[in-house]
């Protein structure tokens, strides 16, 4: 059996924070208390570390066909981008071939992890063409260990647009089978006439992937998917909520006592309009879906975090590189892959905007990066938490490491990185998966295919209550 001993460390947990050593046997965590004798076991020191379970990113995009070009990240460079983050679990949206079905978006998927993934792992189901067939099959994922899909309301003219009749459908069939709906809520058909109108206009450049996008196309759709889980009963999850207007939207459901959940992103925190309205062609590696807003809007966004009606920071990590794929947009901003990576800058971001800068506290930090993400996709206690029997899934954050971001010290495979340049004082120092070191100062060290893919199953979860 192994023993590793993290001893003089100040554990922080979503609850509270509290000075503690933390005893691992072989995956699991034994025992979190005071002095804790560890025999023979290795001991690291933690002292003026905090000792964090690992982060859980639930929205990110491996090795994805998306905008006619795949997702730069594969398995092996994605997962060493969120472990170089702390992040020791992930949930991927494994796509549906447009001629497949669900259960073959899970094999593919599973293909393209094996051997490559160094951290632990879960997978979505997106949606790309919701047939009666594929309705049928959605109570089939729990058994395979999927408790979530992704229903696109946006991309209209792609194959993921989907209509409300599909979307309302699959709700109350997700409802009875205890599958999580999550959207992205943009009004396609509002976006593509928008879009239609700037390109004969000859508005070509990247900035105008923004103003094609305004906030109310984001707040009409997440206000539609909204009360259409409301006639339909089915709990829901809003993803990557980028502005004020539609976060009302969730805040008005909460205050009628809806089950909605929301995720907010780090590049609406770290990025704004002025990063896609850069000179020349710049703008493009600042272009993901929704769009990034006026700076302005962040302050509800903070808000949102701190009352509980965002309860998840996930990074939508879907990276393409500059040369050759951002650059399919050239002469216009529709044909630019849309996505960014953050899946290494993801709890940094966090740490040095919002902690460091008092909007958040170290224990809400953790809320929304591990505790929450455990809860809302379906794996908690056995991840998420520091506690007996829990997977030693830990990450000690040291909060005077100092990085600043460069394309040469990024842990992807992309060609640039929106954070160029970007100092983050707070990071991860460490960080274990089921009581493996994978990542120590600044190096990958884990094996590839060391990561396990995890079961998960919805419950909805209520969340601690809001203000
Ligand atoms: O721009 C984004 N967000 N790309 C990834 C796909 C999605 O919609 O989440
Ligand atoms: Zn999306
Ligand atoms: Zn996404």
């Amino acid at each position: 059996m192994s023993r590793i001993l993290f001893s003089g460390g100040t554990v922080v947990t979503a609850d509270g924070s509290y000075l503690a050593d933390v005893l691992v046997e072989d995956d699991q965590v034994r025992a979190i208390g005071a002095n804790l004798g560890g025999g023979d076991a290795e001991v690291v020191d933690a002292s003026g570390k905090l000792v964090m379970p690992g982060f859980i990113d639930g929205h990110t995009h491996m090795a994805m066909p998306f905008g006619g070009t795949v997702s730069a990240d594969d398995w092996a460079s994605g997962t060493a981008a969120a472990v170089a983050g702390g992040t020791t679990t992930i949930v991927d949206f494994s796509l549906q071939d447009v001629d497949g079905n669900l259960s073959g978006a899970i094999d593919a998927w599973t293909q393209k992890a094996e051997g490559k993934a160094l951290i632990d792992y879960g997978f979505h189901v997106a949606i790309t063409n919701l047939t009666q067939e594929i309705k049928a099959e959605i109570p089939n994922l729990p058994e395979r260990g999927v408790s979530s899909i992704k229903i696109f309301m946006a991309y209209k003219g792609t194959p993921l647009y989907t209509e409300d009749d599909d979307l309302f459908e699959a709700m109350q069939i997700a409802r009875d089978a205890g599958v999580l709906v999550m959207v992205h809520a943009e009004n396609g058909d509002v976006i593509s006439k928008l879009q239609e109108q700037a390109l004969a206009r000859g508005d070509t450049a990247p900035r105008f992937h923004a103003l094609t996008r305004p906030p109310e196309v984001e707040a009409e759709a997440t206000n539609r998917a909204i009360q259409l889980a409301e006639i339909a009963g089915a709990p829901l999850l809003v993803v990557h909520v980028s502005c004020a207007a539609a976060l009302e939207e969730v805040h008005r459901a909460h205050e009628l006592g809806q089950n909605v959940y929301a995720e907010t992103c780090p590049q609406y925190f770290a990025f704004s309009y002025e990063d896609l309205a850069r000179e020349g062609f710049e703008g493009a590696k600042y272009v993901c879906s929704p769009p990034l807003r006026r700076e302005w809007n962040r302050e509800a966004l903070w808000r949102g975090l701190q009352i509980g009606d965002l309860q998840i920071f996930g990074s939508d990590h879907c990276a393409f590189n500059y040369e050759g794929q951002k650059e399919l947009g050239r002469d216009d901003f529709t044909l630019i892959p849309n996505g960014l990576p953050g899946a290494e800058e993801r709890a940094m971001t966090l740490w040095k905007l919002g902690v460091s800068e008092g909007h958040l506290s170290e224990n809400q930090f953790v809320s929304v990066l591990s505790t929450n993400q455990a809860k809302i996709h379906g794996m908690y206690p056995r991840k998420g938490a520091l506690i007996p029997g829990a997977d030693a899934d830990i990450v000690l954050w040291d909060p005077e490491l100092e990085i600043t971001a460069t394309v040469e010290n990024r842990h992807g495979n992309v060609d640039y990185t929106p954070y160029e340049g970007m100092t983050f004082t707070g990071g991860p120092a460490s960080v274990y998966v089921r009581g493996n070191l994978v990542y120590r100062d600044g190096e990958v060290v884990g094996e590839h295919g060391s990561g396990r893919f995890i079961e998960r199953s919805f419950e909805a979860p209520l969340m601690e209550a809001r203000m």
